[in-house]
């Protein structure tokens, strides 16, 4: 077994802060929102748009706690402006792979900060005429809400900081982390 500390695919630990949703946390609680989703969409095929890449670990899990059909695409998006400051300005950098009209649509994001990107897609998904659109997002920042969206299912609420693994990045690293942790930028 390689030790994860000599794995080079690994940056430095020290990058990697206090962990603020343990791994069976985030088994349990991905558990319950699919048992709810199951139980909501009792009778229909939901589909599942996950906004890549941060959603991917999630939506992964959450498929498979959802009892019955259920069906997977994907969008992926890209916001003008720096890094970590979403700026509202929302680039459709891949769209959906099929039709949505008459669908049950949930929309899967990783995390609401400002909440434009989802609050974006929203207003996109709706124009399309699905039966039904919900949405669902693993976390959201404390405080924080998408501007006109009620966010439909919701894992965990986050302190301000900047957060790393489940899928989410820092600089396209640590998606892989199994668990959800702060970032710590390099000269913090
Ligand atoms: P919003 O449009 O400001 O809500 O930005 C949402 C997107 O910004 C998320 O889908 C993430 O890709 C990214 N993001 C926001 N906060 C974090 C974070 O703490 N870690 C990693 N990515 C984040
Ligand atoms: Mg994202």
């Amino acid at each position: 077994m390689t030790d994860r500390g000599e794995d080079s695919r690994y940056p430095p630990v020290n990058e990697v802060g206090e962990i603020l949703v343990a791994t069976d946390d985030l088994q349990r609680r991905v558990a319950e929102l699919g048992q709810q989703i199951t139980n909501d969409l009792a009778g229909k095929t939901p589909l599942l748009i996950g906004v890549l890449k941060g959603s991917v670990i999630f939506i992964a899990d959450l498929m498979r706690a959802i009892e019955g059909p259920v069906e997977i695409d994907f969008m992926a998006v890209s916001s003008y402006g720096d890094a970590t400051e979403s700026s509202g300005v929302v680039k459709i950098v891949k769209d959906l792979d099929g039709h949505i009209a008459g669908r049950d649509v949930i929309l899967v994001e990783d995390i609401i900060d400002s909440g434009l990107t989802m609050a974006y897609l929203v207003e996109y998904l709706a124009g399309k005429g699905p039966a039904s659109l919900r949405t669902c997002s693993l976390l959201v920042r404390q405080g924080r809400t998408a501007p006109g969206v009620t966010v439909d299912y919701v894992g965990f609420e986050l302190p301000p900081a900047f957060v790393v693994g489940y899928g989410l990045d820092a600089g396209q690293r640590y998606r892989n982390l199994p668990y959800i942790a702060t970032f710590l930028p390099p000269d913090s």
